[in-house]
């Protein structure tokens, strides 16, 4: 747990600003250490004249050995050095002390210092990879948010942007990539060379990059109001032949945001890297833009069509960055939401205009919306805008909160403004704002400006307030609809304690009208009778329809009358209401029945992942057995329909469709998929499996396994991973690893994920698998907290692993894990995972409530219909 010291503000002091760095740094890519040599150009307060004799500076596991300071006096060149440096290890900054005082005009401070090139996925890190079975290093950087300070002293806070002009010292054989072009190679002493970069633009420190290794890479010219840019992709050695649908995507991307912000791409080149160690899924550096391997690589033969999508998702979202975030920058992370939110809003918004047969924006309802929508019913949610301090309470809100409901409030926005009025605002904003910084306000203010209507009242209104309105509607006559708004909580027990009376600014469409709803209890008169609200589920809520109107949706759904995305919102909200105690579970349950004739991706979607958590619930109980046939009827039709092998003429969204409904009757047990899954494994060296379907037929092999093969069937899967070397495939047996029913297997996949032989930046996704696997689950938290030492080792630096890695605690719903949680918590830091602790209890507390609330009438469901 953080103690309060950790919350307190650690800005550091205001009255110096940094204008520029020059940076020469030398990496020994043997010995993993660095040494490095600065210029930094600073402006010091007026006030401070006569007064200022020391200089704080950020500065983490880097080792100062001289520092001295030049400036002007009676216009002669003074120079002092510093008598005295301390370190602040809990702010993480050096204070470097002089005898004399510093006059208040522009310094130069040079200092001289070493580091490590660490093994912990930030600041300036080594990454580990092999060609040909040996083993080879690069060096790369990632400094978002507040790890600059790991590779040289700096002021690094979002505030300070500077130009930096950087110089690398590396072996003659390698290549070095930073943010600008290369503008001098020289030869340097035994093998070494030189390399010195032209300078940045005035940017902030956690956007600066240098990736030093052994590459290869692919280049296209193109041209960008009027000038030349050169776009490339760079990849470890023997893996450029995945690089060309990445590029295709960067510059179909960089040409859209160049037309559409209506601003020029300031640099001469645009780099994306894949790095083989990789802590999230992609950096937007500027003009340099790190990547996860499977974020960026394609393979055309085996990777499937949603990391296709994936890549391209990833691109647009970084490089829409280079705008919103790089270009104009958050005053500090409290609005990080303004970076985040808003790359996640562009992602989609680009890529539908680039590839409109996705229906991207129809993927991200079904997928990363709706676990906004769940995480936000928290009361331990948080509101988008937030204070922070400490790094670990800043990596803690690169949330879904900030990213997926961020992008959500601003695509409710852009509807409400209209698309030019929208765009022209954003132009307007991020001219005004170029090479700035800004919060939350100004873009509010932009937006005022350009659409003269009330933005800052409305949209406070969802960046202020945690959570999200539930609208009530019934018809009190054709002509009059009432609609009442209140917080949404997922769970019954947050939702008696809550004591405050929020109340949101709604823009919210029904039939074809659209309106503001500011009131408590709004009352709504119309020409015709109204039936959906929400239409096209464009605005952040739920809403609960009287049994009348419910009644009038159904017959709707059956006529086939209701849009796509209409019938997933209700059928998505019916089982949130039922988790959260607003009507009775089996009011979802049976209305989900009326969906047995749906034919589209997401909305199936929608019903699995509901179905699927009710299971959660009750998968312990003795009607278990009648839930599953429950599901495989309510999958029995679209199961029917769904051939194993891909049809001439389908929609994209077909692919994902197979995938999904196959996964899913395989999970719950249906003979015909399993037979066909085992049949495609035993096959797959003759016949290769389609690369959509291979993780789906790799779990339904390892799961229905018995037990006298299991042992040999995980030896296979483990050696399939350690000889793959396309991360994509690797990813897909590491999975498989986890899907067993035998218990001693599933300990083995624990360990192994610990082992040397899965990378850091994979161990949690496998541990949190095997944690949702109902026979890995007690196996799995005892196992976190035998091994908490090691996992702190790796993961204990912040960042968001370990929130990932306990994620799946979530899941259980006995109380008594909650208060073993506590206790163990108590003894143990987490860093990183203050609100994660504070929502997995919540949630362990409302899961037990939903279960002892509606385990009866469930069972007596089940028994009456499918028994
Ligand atoms: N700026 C982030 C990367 C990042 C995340 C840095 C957390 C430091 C801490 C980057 O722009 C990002 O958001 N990447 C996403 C990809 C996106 C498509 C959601 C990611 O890595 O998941
Ligand atoms: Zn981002």
């Amino acid at each position: 747990m953080l103690n309060e010291k950790k919350k307190k503000s650690i800005y550091l002091p205001s009255h110096i600003k940094p204008i520029k760095y020059d940076l020469l740094l030398k990496p020994d890519l043997d010995a993993f250490i660095f040494t490095g040599k600065e210029t930094i150009e600073i402006q010091i307060d007026k006030k401070y004249e006569g007064k200022l004799k020391k200089i704080i500076i950020h500065s983490k596991d880097i080792d100062i050995e001289t520092v001295k300071i030049v400036y002007k006096k009676n216009n002669k060149n003074e120079t002092q050095f510093s008598e005295r440096i301390t370190y602040n290890i809990e702010n993480e900054t050096a204070t470097f002390y002089f005898k004399n005082s510093i006059p208040s005009d522009k310094c130069k401070l040079y200092i001289v210092f070493s580091g490590i090139i660490n093994n912990s996925l930030r600041g300036f890190y080594r990454s580990q990879y092999k060609i040909n079975g040996k083993t080879k290093y690069l060096a790369t950087t990632q400094f978002e948010a507040t790890d600059a300070r790991r590779a040289f002293p700096c002021f690094d806070e979002p505030k300070h942007k500077a130009v930096f002009n950087v110089k690398l010292i590396i072996p003659g054989t390698h290549t070095a990539i930073s943010n600008t072009l290369p503008i001098q190679i020289k030869k340097h002493k035994f093998g070494y060379k030189i390399i010195k970069f032209a300078p940045t633009p005035k940017m902030s420190t956690y956007l600066l990059a240098f990736i030093i290794g052994d590459f290869e890479w692919i280049e296209k010219k193109i041209k960008l109001s009027g000038k030349d840019v050169s776009v490339r992709i760079f990849t470890t050695k023997g893996k450029i032949h995945q690089a060309k649908f990445a590029l295709d995507i960067a510059i179909k991307s960089i040409k859209f945001y160049n037309k559409y912000f209506d601003i020029s791409y300031p640099l001469p080149t645009l780099d994306l890297i894949a790095i083989p160690d990789f802590e999230s899924g992609a950096m937007e550096n500027w003009g340099a833009v790190t990547f996860r391997e499977t974020a960026l690589l394609i393979d055309e033969e085996n990777s499937s069509l949603s990391s296709r999508q994936w890549v391209a998702i990833v691109i647009a979202h970084e490089l829409a960055h280079q705008w919103f975030g790089n270009l104009v920058t958050m005053q500090w992370w409290t609005d990080l939401w303004l970076n985040e939110g808003f790359a996640s809003y562009m992602e989609n918004f680009c890529i539908n205009s680039l590839f409109p047969k996705w229906n991207v924006w129809d993927l991200n309802l079904a997928g990363r919306y709706t676990l906004a929508l769940h995480l936000d019913s928290l009361n331990n949610s948080h509101p988008i805008e937030i204070k922070v301090n400490h790094p670990d309470e800043i990596n803690e809100i690169f949330d879904i909160v900030s990213y997926a409901k961020g992008s959500a409030i601003i695509r409710m926005l852009a509807e409400y403004l209209g698309k030019e009025k929208f765009r022209n605002g954003l132009r307007f904003y991020l001219k005004k704002h170029s090479y700035k910084n800004t919060k939350t306000i100004d873009l509010w203010e932009a937006f005022e400006k350009i659409s003269k209507k009330p933005v800052k009242k409305i949209m406070n209104t969802w960046t202020k307030q945690t959570g999200y309105p539930l609208v009530t509607f019934s018809n009190l006559n054709p002509n009059l609809g009432i609609m009442e708004q209140e917080r949404f909580f997922s769970s019954r027990i947050s939702r008696k304690e809550n004591k405050i009376n929020n109340k949101w600014d709604i823009p919210i469409l029904f039939n074809n009208q659209k309106v503001l709803l500011n009131k408590k209890i709004n009352k709504i008169y119309t020409k015709e009778k109204i039936l959906k609200i929400n239409k096209g589920e464009r605005s952040f809520v739920r809403v609960k329809y009287s049994n009348d109107v419910l009644d009038g949706l159904r017959k709707q759904i059956q006529l086939g009358m209701l849009p796509t995305n209409d019938r997933l919102g209700i059928i998505r909200d019916l089982f949130a209401l039922a988790e959260g105690g607003y009507i009775p579970t089996t009011t979802a349950l049976d209305f989900s029945l009326f969906y047995k004739d749906e034919t589209e991706y997401i909305v199936w979607s929608e019903i699995a992942s509901s179905v699927n958590r009710l299971y959660n619930i009750i998968s312990n109980e003795k009607f278990e057995e009648n839930y599953k046939k429950y599901v495989l009827d309510l999958f029995s039709i679209i199961t029917k329909n769904i051939i194993w092998t891909k049809k001439s003429k389908e929609k994209h969204s077909d692919v994902f469709l197979r995938k999904l409904i196959l996964s899913q009757v395989g999970f719950y047990g249906d003979k015909n998929t399993i037979k066909k899954a085992q049949i495609l494994f035993k096959k797959r060296n003759k016949s290769p499996i389609d690369a959509n379907l291979r993780s789906t037929v790799y779990n339904i092999v390892s799961r229905t396994i018995d037990n006298t093969n299991s042992y040999k069937l995980w030896k296979q899967f483990h050696k399939l991973y350690l000889d793959e070397n396309m991360h994509e495939e690797k990813e897909r047996y590491g999975i498989a690893l986890t899907k067993f029913k035998n218990k001693k297997i599933l300990k083995k996949t624990l360990d192994f994920a610990l082992s040397i032989d899965v990378r850091h930046q994979d161990a949690p996704s496998i541990i949190a698998n095997v944690w949702q696997n109902r026979y890995g689950r007690e196996l799995t938290w005892k196992f976190i907290q035998n091994n908490w030492n090691i996992i702190l080792k790796y993961y204990g630096e912040g960042g968001h692993f370990l929130s990932k890695l306990l994620n799946p605690l979530r899941n259980h719903i006995n109380k008594k894990d909650v208060i073993s949680a506590k206790k163990f918590f108590k003894k143990n830091i987490a860093p990183g995972a203050d609100r994660t602790l504070k929502q997995i209890y919540e949630k362990i507390y409302s899961n037990s409530a939903w279960l002892k609330d509606d385990k009866k009438i469930i069972e007596k469901w089940l028994n009456k219909n499918y028994k």
